[in-house]
């Protein structure tokens, strides 16, 4: 299904990958991962409008320097990013705002006199908004925005431009599991032609005092996402969860390299789904997981990368080493 929303003349368009996004497999979800112990949430959840905005305030925290430093690596490197691939169009996973992808965006037109955008995102209200923004910047710009699950809902995703550039920033591979993220690497891989490229950015392992700041920002902006899982439930299946009864916490495991991102009951308390008729039991204490962002070293992403069929080219971490762009050719 398309649509032609009325910005920028024929130059904007946006494509449904599903016609009821979240209802059934929201219900599904939390039928599977709330109802007993260990209880977890997908992080898709998060990204209502309002969560959104959140995770756009975190990024321009004090000390959440993944952002920071990701745009730095753009700013540095795009250049030569855009000389080796000379794309003629940049598809973007989860593109939130499409901040970052602007200096590759902008970038890329010293080579070409017209680019396409493709960003694909789970949340409408951002894509449309970020898009508004680009099209309105850059005449010269042409954008096919995808509304979806890149996780579920990708086969009607369609790309037919040459030499494409596909990017996926921001660490969210991170908050795959290993075999969501194989899967989803070996779908990009087989979405891509073999004269594409992949750009992915993903956070490194680094001091844990550094990483837990970066989770615990000190405004409560990462608190205030994570709680608002909970009101994203109540809306859609007519629940009744207090956010004031449920806390933050999240920590870096150093065995499993990554940060666990909890929501934790502040005390014994029974939780009302009326939508899907479903009760839930907390101790005092006990949590939801609700997402994982895993740190990465240039091995072990170079292996997830090659596992899945791409050739890593360039990997540009700065002199801090404290996050990694890798350039892929999409053949092996
Ligand atoms: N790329 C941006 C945003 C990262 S936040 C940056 O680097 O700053 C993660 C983004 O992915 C959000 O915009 C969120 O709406 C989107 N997202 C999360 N899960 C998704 C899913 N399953 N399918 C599509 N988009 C998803
Ligand atoms: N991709 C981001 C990351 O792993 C997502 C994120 C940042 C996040 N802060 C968060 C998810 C807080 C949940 C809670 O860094």
């Amino acid at each position: 299904m398309q649509e032609k929303a009325n910005i920028g003349i024929n130059r904007f368009q946006l494509n449904r990958l599903s016609q009821d996004l979240h209802h059934d497999s929201l219900i599904e979800d939390v039928q599977t991962g709330l109802s007993d112990p260990p209880r977890s949430l997908p992080p898709k959840y998060f990204y209502d409008e309002r969560g959104s905005k959140l995770f756009d305030q975190i990024c321009q925290t004090d000390e959440y320097y993944l952002t920071r430093a990701e745009s730095s690596l753009l700013e540095n490197h795009a250049d030569e990013i855009v000389s080796t691939v000379r794309p003629t169009a940049i598809v973007e996973y989860g593109s939130g705002t499409s901040e970052k992808t602007e200096i590759l965006i902008k970038a890329a037109n010293q080579h070409h006199d017209w680019l396409h955008y493709l960003p694909l995102d789970v949340c409408e209200e951002i894509l449309i908004e970020s898009a508004e923004r680009l099209i309105e910047r850059y005449p010269w710009l042409s954008i096919d925005a995808w509304h979806g699950d890149f996780l579920h809902d990708m086969q009607q995703f369609e790309n037919t431009h040459e030499r494409s550039l596909y990017t996926f920033l921001g660490s969210s591979l991170g908050n795959f599991s290993y075999d969501q993220a194989t899967r989803f690497l070996s779908d990009v891989r087989n979405t891509a032609s073999d004269n594409d490229w992949f750009l992915l950015g993903v956070d490194m392992v680094k001091d844990q005092r550094i990483l837990n700041a970066a989770y615990n920002d000190g405004n409560g902006y990462t608190a205030a996402f994570n709680l608002n899982v909970l009101n994203v439930l109540n809306r859609a299946l007519d629940g009744d969860f207090d956010t004031a009864s449920f806390e933050h916490h999240a920590f870096f495991d150093a065995d499993r390299s990554r940060v666990e991102m909890r929501l934790r009951s502040r005390c014994q308390q029974t939780v009302t789904l009326r939508g899907i008729d479903l009760k839930l039991d907390f101790e005092n204490d006990e949590h939801i997981v609700t997402e994982y962002s895993r740190k990465y070293t240039a091995d072990s992403i170079q292996q997830l990368l090659k596992k899945a069929g791409f050739t890593p080219l360039n990997i540009y971490t700065g002199s801090k080493n404290e996050f990694m762009l890798i350039l892929s050719r999409c053949s092996t």
